[in-house]
């Protein structure tokens, strides 16, 4: 090939690898090497944009991978939903294996899939809901995904599948509800996004045996994406305790702010597709209601995009009748949970108290547990509350135990050191 004099060469790097691209010398003497430098040249920037186009590729080539959870919502005797998302667009489903001394790979277990209307969704968030599960049984599970790279015409092209570990580590487990006797579960509230204060506060319970945990709202500032909602608390939640141990999720009013707001449901459905849910464990009853926004529909802040007066008269119709359920009626300890409070405050607390109070005192509610004033206070039952209601502060943690003889709410600051206690019996 001839010797030439190295007079240009430039670098650059694709893919981690260094790349070092020679341009040939310009010399009069000689024509043909002119022309082969052209020639050179050419195939140099040709190979040039083809590793370049290789090192985009090469990005997006990034393997599919479950980038948060899982995490078990909405869990009653029967049901379970599990929540996660991918970085990928993808199918989702669940396989589940009864809690014996069989390894995961024994055999094929059965498959759940995440569906609507008998098609699997495709999509980076996650939602399988498996029904007709046996009360009180501990349940082994595995969630997968499977890249979808096309969907041409009736033609859908497959990528590659992630999966949580059964091989490496242990199985994650859930237990369906439905175990008589004594149970303990947590309530955390207007965390904001602190995800110090979440440690600190759930580092004061035995979150493998709690009964539950619940999110009594406020969790974040305002709903503007996925990111936040998993930065913000849910990441640190479901390395905590969330893919074991269920987590109730009573909106707040920040939820409801943003952009992102209309998709809550998408990343923590409640019983029965509402946000509004009741769920029965041991001998107690739970009323989960939604106390929507603060202030009223109109205000300036709302940008007009709320409809929380409907929403709550929907709520009061509903609470109307799962009062009269045997589930509810049956139950020793009926405690209602939500975000903001009723009294003579604002819209909202007032709305609370018109709309439902009445209905609640009538079906007997033993306890309201309350969050959203960033304060402790325990609002004593009166003539127009007819039970005490438990507003629990943004830095403090409630710790109930439930047994035959009573409902015990301890009240702890971060530091651990009981800050107040209640009894029903
Ligand atoms: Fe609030």
């Amino acid at each position: 090939m001839g010797t030439f004099p190295i007079q240009n060469f430039f670098l650059f790097t694709a893919r981690n690898k260094m790349i070092v691209i020679i341009l040939m010398p310009s010399t009069k003497k000689n024509m043909k090497t002119a022309q082969l430098q052209k020639h050179l040249s050419l195939f140099c920037i040709t190979f040039c944009l083809f590793l370049f186009a290789g090192a985009f590729s090469g990005n997006a080539q990034e393997q599919i991978k479950i980038s948060h959870g899982p995490y078990l919502q909405a869990m009653t005797d029967s049901g379970v939903s599990i929540i996660w998302t991918t970085n990928k667009p993808a199918t989702g489903w669940v396989e589940l294996a009864p809690d014996d001394s069989s390894h995961f790979y024994q055999s094929e277990r059965p498959q759940f899939f995440c569906t609507a209307n008998g098609l699997k969704n495709v999509g980076t968030i996650h939602q399988v809901h498996l029904k007709n599960l046996l009360p009180n049984t501990r349940y082994r599970y595995r969630v997968y995904s499977q890249e979808v790279l096309k969907h041409e015409f009736v033609y859908v092209h497959y990528g590659n599948v992630a999966a949580t570990g059964v091989y490496r580590k242990k199985p994650l487990t859930f237990t369906t509800h439905g175990r008589p006797g004594p149970f303990e579960f947590a309530v955390v509230n207007d965390i904001h996004e602190r995800n110090n204060v979440l440690k600190q506060l759930l580092s004061q319970v035995d979150l493998a045996n709690a009964g539950f945990i619940v999110f009594n709202g406020d969790m974040i500032n305002a709903s503007m994406n996925e990111e936040q909602v998993f930065g913000g608390f849910m990441d640190t939640a479901t390395a905590l305790f969330a893919s074991e141990t269920p987590m109730y999720y009573a909106r707040g009013n920040h939820e409801t702010r943003g952009p992102f707001a209309s998709e809550f449901a998408r990343y923590f459905p409640g019983i029965g597709g509402n946000l509004y849910y009741m769920f029965t464990k041991g001998n107690a009853c739970f009323i989960v209601l939604d106390g929507g926004e603060d202030k009223p529909d109109s205000d300036i802040e709302y940008s007009g995009i709320t409809d929380m007066d409907n929403y709550r008269t929907e709520q009061a119709n509903w609470l109307a009748k799962v009062v009269q359920t045997d589930a509810f009626k049956n139950a020793k300890y009926k405690i209602a949970i939500c975000h903001i409070p009723p009294a003579d405050g604002w819209h909202g607390n007032q709305e609370i108290k018109k709309k439902w109070v009445p209905v609640l005192n009538k079906a007997g509610i033993n306890i309201f547990i309350a969050a959203h004033e960033h304060r402790h206070r325990i609002q004593k039952s009166s003539g127009a509350i007819q039970f005490p209601v438990i507003v629990n502060s943004n830095n403090n943690i409630i710790k109930a135990s439930i047994s035959e003889k009573e409902a015990r709410f301890r009240i702890f600051d971060t530091a651990g050191k009981l800050v107040d206690e209640w009894v029903v019996q």
